[in-house]
């Protein structure tokens, strides 16, 4: 990655008052957001560490793929606001978007959209994957189970320094993800697996794999096609999260591509993370009714109950997430399509948000419902057993995963990732033998 947008213009100077000395550190500005203070060499020059477990102030690495402000809810894709993606364009362009840095051309869109087709299906061999699987297993577990054999299966695209196998790679990660997710769901109820249609679009192939039969012409329902395209581009990248974050790590000391991948759908498996879907429709279910509703928010409000509202608050959110009002956007749409009025767990959410948002607690604390509060609903009411809530998630966010990883790995600067720690172990000690302890 070239130095070029870093130009220090101001430093932060620091004293350490155990010796006196000062040190001036280096301020980076990027082209929005906080400057940022360098401390590359900061242990070589002070001889000490930062600490930032959670890395609440820390920059992890310089991108230019996604950019928040959590103060104001914005979130931008190459500088394009979510809300103009979301409402204009299809996953695929978005997905060009991520991984090239500018919205294609038609030619473009078209050689994009031919390739990811042309790979979208599963060679046989690895459909015996999920023999291995119980039929009760996690959709979770066995995406991550898959993605991870792929690695043990096309050897022709492990080395992503050769540019083609990593094109190839890449290709094949976004065009199967949503195959290998459509049979996880298959295999889970006993169906036999489905194949891609080229003469669909990605959202709506995906729907077409879950739900049609070799009994029976299926035909995708055009608006709930619109609507998953709609939230899986908001699902697509989101800066450093937490698997975004395992992925770079992982491919940081060089891991192929689908280990990196699989590293990913395992981190967001975790239900402060991208599981936080599926919890939001249990905690629905749990909470049961409108009137139930005062109690749990209560519950979250306590620091000796374990209970946390699940859909709500976000590390960097500290306004609305821009994609949750997107999504109860889609939910109102998908539901009066369907025909489904007064779905009652959909009340349920409408009445948590409005005591939440009202709540000090939640004003104080800046706690907005965020992208999984309202996805759960709308998936449910697509068909979509809770169980599948977060592979789809996975299967959108392997978009943003691939470019956030290409992007580290085309840096030159790339570095192993290797965080330092605080020590609070016992000091050296000598070996006791047993029978003096
Ligand atoms: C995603 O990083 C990303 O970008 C993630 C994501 C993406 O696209 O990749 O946006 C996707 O993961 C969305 C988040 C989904 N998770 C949930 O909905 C689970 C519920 N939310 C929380 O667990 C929590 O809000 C987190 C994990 C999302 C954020 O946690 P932080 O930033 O570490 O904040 P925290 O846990 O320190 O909470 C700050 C305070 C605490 O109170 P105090 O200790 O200061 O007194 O807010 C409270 C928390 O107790 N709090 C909540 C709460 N979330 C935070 N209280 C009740 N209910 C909640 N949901």
């Amino acid at each position: 990655m070239t130095n070029d947008k870093k130009s220090p213009s101001d430093t932060f100077t620091i004293i350490d008052n155990a010796t006196g000395k000062s040190f001036d550190l280096p301020v980076i500005h990027g082209t929005t957001g906080p400057r940022v203070v360098d401390i590359r060499k900061f242990y070589a020059d002070t001889g000490c560490f930062t600490y930032d477990p959670g890395f609440t102030s820390t920059g992890s690495c310089e991108s230019k793929v996604t950019f928040i402000d959590g103060d104001k809810g914005i979130l931008l894709h190459r500088g394009y606001p979510i809300e103009q993606l979301a409402e204009n364009s299809s996953f695929l362009e978005v997905a060009y978007l991520l991984l090239f840095g500018n919205l294609p051309d038609q030619a473009q869109m078209k050689q994009f959209d031919h390739d990811i087709t042309y790979h979208s299906m599963l060679n046989e061999q690895i459909l015996r994957f999920y023999s291995g699987f119980r039929r009760d297993a996690h959709p979770m577990a066995i995406s991550c189970g898959i993605v991870g054999a792929l690695s043990a299966f096309y050897h022709d695209s492990l080395d992503f320094t050769d540019d083609f196998q990593r094109i190839v790679a890449e290709t094949r990660l976004i065009a199967k993800m949503p195959t290998i997710v459509a049979n996880a769901y298959k295999y889970s109820i006993g169906q036999p697996f489905t194949y891609p249609r080229n003469d669909l679009d990605y959202a709506a192939n995906f729907l077409q794999m879950m739900f049609s039969v070799p009994c029976e012409t299926y035909t995708v329902n055009p608006v709930l096609a619109r609507a998953m395209n709609r939230i899986l581009i908001l699902h697509a990248d989101h800066e450093q999260n937490a698997s975004t974050s395992t992925v770079r790590l992982a491919g940081s000391s060089g891991a192929n591509p689908f280990a990196c991948i699989a590293a990913g759908i395992a981190s967001l498996w975790g239900p402060s993370h991208g599981g936080a879907n599926e919890a939001v429709l249990n905690m629905l279910m749990q909470i049961g009714s409108k009137d139930r509703v005062p109690e749990f928010v209560e519950r979250a409000k306590d620091k000796d109950d374990p209970f946390r509202l699940m859909g709500f608050g976000h590390r960097v959110y500290k306004n609305f997430d821009p994609r949750a009002k997107i999504m109860e956007k889609t939910c109102h749409e998908v539901l009066d399509d369907l025909g489904i009025h007064n779905e009652p767990l959909l009340q349920i959410a409408m009445e948590l948000e409005r005591i939440a948002l009202q709540d000090d607690y939640f004003i104080e604390k800046k706690l907005y419902p965020n992208v999984d509060f309202y996805s759960g609903i709308i998936f449910r009411a697509m068909g979509i057993p809770t169980s599948m809530f977060t592979a789809l998630f996975a299967l959108a966010r392997t978009t943003g995963w691939v470019a956030q990883w290409l992007e580290m790995i085309t840096d030159p600067e790339m570095k192993i990732g290797r965080p330092r720690q605080l020590y609070t172990g016992a000091t050296q000690r000598d070996y006791v033998p047993i029978g003096k302890r």
